[in-house]
């Protein structure tokens, strides 16, 4: 199935987030093997995303978590689109990440950062780098002033976005910023010595 096809059958919050998100998965141009993790599964939207493109994905969020962005039906969606058999869940905290050190190619954050508490941010940054490899890419997707204003025509609630290169120095990152419509995307690298 293509991304035109999801669109149609997912509708429109996926319509809302695939063109930025799409497009930074094409951009990135990960190998088809890379090992993937999609933090913050919410409703499976970008894990979806990078299964339509070939990836396999492990996803999660924590079991604690009892907003209205968790727990949703990740599965099904994933099941209309067929591609389920490529996404794998698993609970998890990104302040405290169950995985190995220099275990991922890849970690996305997509529209995830801004509902982790600024005290605890920097904590899931370091948690990243521990279990990314030294050439991996840690990536977060956060609203735009325009993405912003659309998410807050259904949770005026919504907390602001977050801007995650304030923290790149600090933990001596590379960082490469794209703009997209409605989310723009920070690509983190290790700088390497
Ligand atoms: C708006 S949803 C993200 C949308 C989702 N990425 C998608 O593509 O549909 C926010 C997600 O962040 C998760 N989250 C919040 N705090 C987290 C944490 N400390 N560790 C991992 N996930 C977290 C929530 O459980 C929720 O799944």
């Amino acid at each position: 199935m293509d991304i035109n096809q999801a669109k149609e059958i997912i509708g429109k919050q996926f319509n809302f987030i695939a063109e930025d998100a799409n497009e930074l998965i094409l951009y990135l141009n990960l190998p088809q093997n890379a090992k993937i993790l999609d933090v913050g599964t919410g409703m499976g939207y970008f894990a979806i995303l990078l299964a339509l493109n070939g990836y396999t994905v492990l996803t999660g969020e924590p079991e604690s978590d009892d907003s209205i962005y968790s727990k949703q039906n990740w599965l099904s969606n994933a099941q209309k689109i067929g591609v389920d058999h490529l996404i794998t869940f698993k609970a998890f905290d990104a302040q405290d990440m169950l995985f190995d050190d220099s275990t991922f190619d890849a970690i996305f954050f997509f529209g995830v950062l801004h509902h982790i508490h600024e005290k605890y941010r920097i904590q899931v940054l370091d948690e990243s780098v521990r279990t990314s490899k030294p050439n991996a890419v840690i990536c977060f997707l956060e609203p735009n002033q325009n993405g912003i204003k659309m998410i807050k025509e259904f949770d005026s609630s919504h907390p602001e976005a977050a801007d995650p290169s304030e923290y790149a120095q600090r933990l001596n990152l590379s960082i490469q910023k794209k703009k997209g419509r409605f989310f723009n995307s920070f690509i983190f690298q290790k700088e390497l010595p």
